[in-house]
């Protein structure tokens, strides 16, 4: 798509003269941000931009942001906060603001009157804004923002990828499931699935420019295809996927349980380019904290999936998120988390104290746990948790795991650390000239969080 070409040269033009092409783009949060980062990078290729890894060297700062959990937020506001002094010391900066954080009125409107460093904010569906909003800030003005929804907001040119060997294809933007903890509906608006054609096209050139490792992305990529009237469900929209060429691996985050299908577990089974893993959050072991969250599965429903997985593939990966201390959250219903994590043996757990988000139902929920018991539980969970990786690692020791190689260890001089189809980490001997390729390993050791092992020729 040919979109902003003119306004591409207008900023071209401007920051060679001014000789000012240095961006940083810095992403938080999930991994959909992330990948919006990347379609930003894009935009400011096309815009003539070169990127540094340093912000005390930019000429373009963009905080690409995530408004899941206040410390989050606030993490964002004490950088942004500390790049006063950078814009007071070069004033012709630009600082911009865009991702999850912005989509919220008060905080729009807390950026706009208490930090004056800042020059445009750019709304989460609104990419495609980028070039404008710049160019108006290159021209001098000293506020400007678009956080309009715009129907093709998923229409960006080109990408620039964080990797040359996995890649994250974004098959679905949104969330309808309003779990009464969660800002993300209220963010990201409502599930808006992307052409089963586009996806497959996608990651067809993924596959034959070499990628190994195809990362499908959506808020619960389950409901994939729901708003699309002639398009696939998500198991066709994976079949299909796995019939393209090449040697690659397949995943997808997140799978919400109350739509984890059999037809979705069958593929998962059938098709063998699907890693052996599913992140299914869970978020509580306790039914009645299901039901306050507006989860909508009971904990023997998703026992239910757990089995049947296990049952036909023993060696089954899960990983999960989990909340503590949700509103009134009892001992009780916290010993039940720690019974679920102990029956399900999840191979790693993604834990959250509970975040108060203003304009959820949770935030006006009477809360009478301390913050003290809430670090006390949080800390359990992970002992268990330490526990439960170790000894279900060990099921690995003796056996050959293929391995995608990530990068080279930062523990260990002369060792490589990769994932395995499981998406444990592996750490082996071996040499840099293998990241970004498979490699088989024997598996001669099991830590808490890891495998450690040696290649097999
Ligand atoms: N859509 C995914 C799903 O349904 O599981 C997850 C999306 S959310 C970005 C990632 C995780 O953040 C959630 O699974 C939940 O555990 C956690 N989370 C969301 N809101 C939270 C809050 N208010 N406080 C603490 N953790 C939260
Ligand atoms: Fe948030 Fe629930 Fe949607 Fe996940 S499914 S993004 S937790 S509202
Ligand atoms: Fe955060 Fe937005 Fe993702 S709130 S977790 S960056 S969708």
């Amino acid at each position: 798509m040919d979109c902003n070409t003119g306004i591409f040269e207008e900023i071209r033009s401007l920051i060679q003269a001014r000789n000012s092409k240095k961006a940083y783009v810095r992403s938080f949060g999930c991994q959909l941000n992330v990948s919006d980062g990347e379609k930003i990078k894009g935009l400011l290729k096309q815009s003539g931009y070169d990127f540094t890894e340093d912000e005390n060297d930019a000429d373009l700062i963009i905080l690409n942001t995530c408004a899941v959990r206040e410390n989050a937020e606030d993490r964002v506001f004490g950088i942004v906060g500390s790049m006063k002094s950078l814009k007071e010391l070069r004033p012709e900066l630009i600082i911009g603001i865009s991702g999850c954080m912005t989509a919220q009125e008060h905080i729009a409107e807390k950026i706009k009157s208490s930090y004056p460093q800042v020059s445009f904010v750019l709304g989460t569906s609104a990419l495609n804004a980028l070039p404008a909003l710049l160019l108006e800030a290159l021209k001098g003005a000293k506020y400007s923002e678009d956080r309009r929804e715009y129907d093709d907001f998923s229409q960006v040119c080109e990408q620039i990828r964080e990797s040359t060997f996995k890649a994250s294809v974004p098959i679905m933007y949104g969330c309808n499931n309003f779990c009464t903890y969660c800002i993300v509906p209220y963010v990201r608006g409502r599930e808006r699935s992307r052409k089963a054609e586009d996806i497959i096209a996608e990651v067809t050139q993924l596959a034959s420019d070499g990628y190994k490792e195809i990362m499908l992305l959506g808020q619960n990529v389950n409901s994939y295809g729901n708003d699309l009237s002639d398009g696939l469900s998500f198991p066709q929209l994976l079949r299909r996927l796995n019939d393209i060429e090449g040697d690659f691996v397949i995943r997808f985050m997140s799978s919400h349980p109350k739509d984890a299908s059999r037809e979705l577990l069958d593929a998962i089974l059938e098709c063998d380019k699907v890693a052996k893993h599913l992140h299914l959050p869970v978020q509580s072991g306790s039914n009645d904290v299901l039901e306050r969250m507006n989860r909508r599965y009971t904990v023997e429903k998703y026992l239910e999936t757990v089995d049947y997985l296990r049952e036909r593939e023993p060696s089954f990966s899960f990983t999960t998120d989990l909340i503590v201390g949700f509103p009134n959250e009892s001992d009780e219903d916290f010993e039940a988390t720690l019974e679920l994590i102990k029956r399900v043996k999840y191979d790693n757990i993604y834990s959250f104290i509970y975040s108060k988000r203003t304009g959820t139902k949770a935030s006006v929920m009477e809360d009478k746990i301390s913050d003290d018991v809430k670090s006390r539980r949080m800390r359990r969970l992970l002992e268990v948790q330490r526990e439960i990786s170790t000894e279900h690692y060990k099921r690995f020791v003796g056996e050959k795991m293929r391995v995608l190689v990530d990068g080279e260890s930062k523990k260990r001089e002369g060792y490589l650390t990769g994932k395995s189809n499981e998406f444990i980490i592996a750490e082996f001997a071996g040499d840099s000239s293998l990241v970004g390729s498979f490699v088989e390993i024997e598996v001669t050791e099991a830590k808490n969080w890891a495998v450690i092992g040696k290649i097999i020729d």
